[in-house]
């Protein structure tokens, strides 16, 4: 199969946040497809310092909720992402969006969202993680609920203007 130009630049322009999820589960292929994209992520001198834990436990993924990450509420999987040595966060940030990416090749919903306050310390506790890591970037998963009640948004939606975007040669 063979995909055009512009049926990329759209699939990759229209990734969007999905933050409620429906019941049925994420299969173990389509997970392992997710996995891989994030594997081959680019790191600075690939260090590949950023890991990753499989949440599928009910219970973490409601302590993430009481953390601030409203979407591990409903995912069917979370991916906890772990930084080794508290690296780089560029790196980090960079598989946090191959990840969403790679959910929605596989036609899934997706987000990026942070553990707050205590979180971070308590979910490497929890899940055996050296303490000198870190471990606060969440990517959630799962097939999107489309009649989920809309959040009230705590931001503006939408993106600015490419003219405010994007400058040539002068900021
Ligand atoms: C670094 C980062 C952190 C985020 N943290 C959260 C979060 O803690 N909770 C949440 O609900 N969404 C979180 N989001 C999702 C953003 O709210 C969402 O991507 C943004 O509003 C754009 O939404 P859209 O892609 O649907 O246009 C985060 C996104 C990024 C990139």
């Amino acid at each position: 199969m063979s995909v055009s130009a512009q049926d990329l630049v759209s699939f990759l322009r229209g990734l969007r946040a999905a933050k409620d999820y429906t019941s049925e589960n994420v299969d173990q292929q389509a997970l392992e497809s997710i996995l891989e994209v994030g594997r081959w992520s680019a790191s600075g001198s690939n260090r590949q310092s950023t890991e990753v834990v499989v949440v599928k436990d009910a219970d973490l993924k409601q302590k993430m909720v009481e953390w601030g990450a409203r979407p591990a509420g409903t995912a069917a999987v979370v991916l906890l992402l772990v930084v080794q040595d508290d690296g780089s966060a560029l790196d980090e940030g960079r598989m946090a969006e191959r990840l969403c990416l790679g959910a929605s090749a596989v036609g899934l919903g997706s987000t990026v969202a942070t553990l707050k306050n205590e979180g971070p310390d308590e979910i490497k506790k929890a899940l055996g993680i050296p303490a000198e890591h870190r471990a606060r970037t969440i990517v959630s998963i799962g097939h999107p609920d489309r009649s989920a009640p809309k959040q009230p948004a705590r931001s503006p939606g939408g993106r600015k203007p490419l003219s405010e975007y994007a400058h040539y040669d002068r900021f």
